[in-house]
C-alpha cells in the first residue's frame, strides 16, 4: 500500500513523464539491452528498430501513474499485455531488471529535477504495478499448465504439412514432437513461434494467430510473407523459405483476448482484409463446428485473387449453415471472371447492404484497413461493444 505523499508525487509528476515519456523508455532500453543482452531473446527487434514497443512502454507506465491509487482501472489492458508477457515466458525475477533500468533512465534523462524523493516514489509505485502483471500473468501460467496437454514456456513442435494458401500466405500444420495431445484454446487466440535463425545471436519471437477452430490434433497457423515492408518479415519469410515438413519449431501456449463470444446469439460478421483472415476462420470454423444458428457474414478482403487465400474454403464452409453469407471483396481483379462482390475498399454503401445495426462486428486486418472499417461501423451506428479488432504488432494508443 502506498503512503498518500507517494501517490501525490508519482501523480504530479505524470505530466513530466508524459513529456519525456518516449526518450525514457528508449532510453531504458538502451541501457537494460547493454546490462543485459541476454533479453534480446525476448524483446522484438523489428519494433526496438521502428520505435513502436518504447511507445507501448511509455504509455502504459504513464497510465498506471495516472491511476496509481486505482490500479483496477488500467486491470483490462494489463491482462491484455499480460497475454503476450506469458506468451512469450515473461517470468518476475524479469520485472526487477526494467524497474532498475527504468529508474536509472528517468535519472538520466530528468537530471536534477529527479530528487531522490521523486526515484524513491516512482520505486515503489513501479513495484505495485509490477505486481499487478506478475499476480494476473501467475494466474495465466497456472491455467495453462493445469490444461490437459498444457504447458509453460516453449515446447518443440514438428512442421507435419506445410500447404500454399496463395503466392504470398502458406499454412505450417504443427504437432507435439513429443507426442502429448494440444490443449484446447479460444477461437481467435494466437501461438508465439520462438526461432533460432543460422548466424543471428539472438533468438526471435513472433505470434501467429491459429487458423483453425479447436479440437483437431494440430495447431495451424497461416504466415504471410513479407515483401513490401521494411525490414522484411524476418520471421515469417524464414517460415516460408527454410521450414519444411519435419522440422521442429518452438512455440509457447495459446494466448490472447481477441476471441470469439460463443454464448452471444446476434447476428455476427467477420470482417477480415489480407493475412487477418486468420483468427476470424478460426471464429467461423468454430460457429460452423457448432452448428450455429446465428446470422453470419463473412467479408473477406484482398489485394487481387493471386494473394487471397481460404476464397474458395470460407465458402463451401458457409454452405453448411443456414445463415451464413461469403461476401469477396478485391482492390482489384487480374481476371475477369474470378467471383468478386465489390471491387476497390469497403466502403459505408458496401457494409450498409450486408451488415445489419444489431450485428457483432470482429475485424482483423492491416492498421489503415481497420481505421477504415471502424469507422465506417461508427458511422452505420454500431455500438462501439460490437466492434471488436486485433492488432498486429504492440497496441500503441490502447491506454488513454
Ligand atoms: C510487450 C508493458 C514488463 C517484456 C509489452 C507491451 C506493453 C508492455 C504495453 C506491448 C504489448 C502489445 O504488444 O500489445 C510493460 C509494463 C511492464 C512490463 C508496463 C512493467 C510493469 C516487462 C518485463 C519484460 C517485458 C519485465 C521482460 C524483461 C516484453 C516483451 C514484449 C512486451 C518482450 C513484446 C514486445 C516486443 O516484442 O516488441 N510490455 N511490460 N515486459 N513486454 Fe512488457
Amino acid at each position: 500500500m502506498l503512503s498518500e505523499k507517494t501517490v501525490k508525487i508519482v501523480k504530479s509528476t505524470v505530466p513530466v513523464l508524459e513529456e519525456y515519456g518516449t526518450t525514457i523508455t528508449s532510453t531504458f532500453y538502451k541501457r537494460m539491452f547493454q546490462n543485459h543482452p541476454e533479453l534480446l531473446n525476448y524483446f522484438n527487434h523489428v519494433n526496438q528498430r521502428r520505435g513502436t514497443q518504447p511507445t507501448a512502454l511509455a504509455n502504459t507506465v504513464i497510465a498506471a501513474g495516472k491511476h496509481i491509487d486505482e490500479l483496477e482501472i488500467i486491470l483490462p489492458a494489463v491482462k491484455q499485455i499480460a497475454h503476450k508477457h506469458r506468451a512469450l515466458s515473461i517470468r518476475p525475477e524479469h520485472y526487477p531488471i526494467v524497474g532498475e533500468n527504468l529508474l536509472a533512465a528517468i535519472k538520466e534523462v530528468l537530471g536534477e529535477a529527479a530528487t531522490d524523493e521523486i526515484l524513491q516514489a516512482w520505486a515503489e509505485a513501479y513495484e505495485e504495478i509490477a505486481n499487478v502483471f506478475i499476480q494476473v500473468e501467475g494466474e495465466m501460467y497456472r491455467e495453462a499448465s493445469l490444461q490437459k496437454g498444457g504447458w509453460t514456456d516453449f515446447k518443440a513442435f514438428t512442421v507435419i504439412d506445410k500447404i500454399k494458401e496463395s503466392e504470398v500466405i502458406t499454412s505450417f500444420y504443427l504437432k507435439p514432437t513429443d507426442g502429448a495431445s494440444i490443449p484446447t484454446y479460444l477461437p481467435g487466440q494466437y501461438i508465439t513461434v520462438r526461432l533460432s535463425i543460422p548466424d543471428e545471436k539472438f533468438k526471435h519471437n513472433r505470434h501467429y494467430s491459429l487458423s483453425c477452430a479447436p479440437g483437431n490434433d494440430y495447431f495451424r497457423i497461416s504466415v504471410k510473407r513479407e515483401n513490401e515492408c521494411e525490414p522484411l518479415g524476418v520471421v515469417s519469410n524464414y517460415l516460408h523459405d527454410h521450414v519444411h515438413v519435419g522440422d521442429q519449431l518452438e512455440i509457447s501456449a495459446p494466448a490472447g483476448d481477441f476471441v470469439l463470444n460463443t454464448e452471444e446469439t446476434e447476428p455476427v460478421a467477420f470482417i477480415s482484409g489480407g493475412v487477418g483472415i486468420t483468427p476470424l476462420l478460426s471464429m467461423f470454423e468454430k460457429l460452423v463446428k457448432d452448428n450455429s444458428e446465428r446470422e453470419i457474414t463473412f467479408i473477406q478482403a484482398a489485394k487481387n485473387e493471386n494473394v487471397q487465400a481460404f476464397g474458395d474454403y470460407v465458402k463451401e464452409l458457409a454452405k453448411k449453415l443456414n445463415k451464413a453469407k461469403v461476401y469477396t471483396v478485391l482492390e482489384q481483379k487480374n481476371l475477369e471472371e474470378t467471383d468478386c462482390d465489390h471491387i476497390g475498399y469497403i466502403d459505408l454503401s458496401f457494409l450498409q447492404k450486408v451488415v445489419s445495426k444489431n450485428t457483432i462486428c470482429y475485424l482483423c486486418g492491416p492498421v489503415p484497413f481497420m481505421k477504415a472499417v471502424v469507422q465506417i461501423l461508427n458511422q452505420m451506428g454500431l455500438p462501439e461493444h460490437h466492434i471488436r479488432y486485433e492488432f498486429f504488432g504492440p497496441k500503441v494508443d490502447f491506454i488513454q
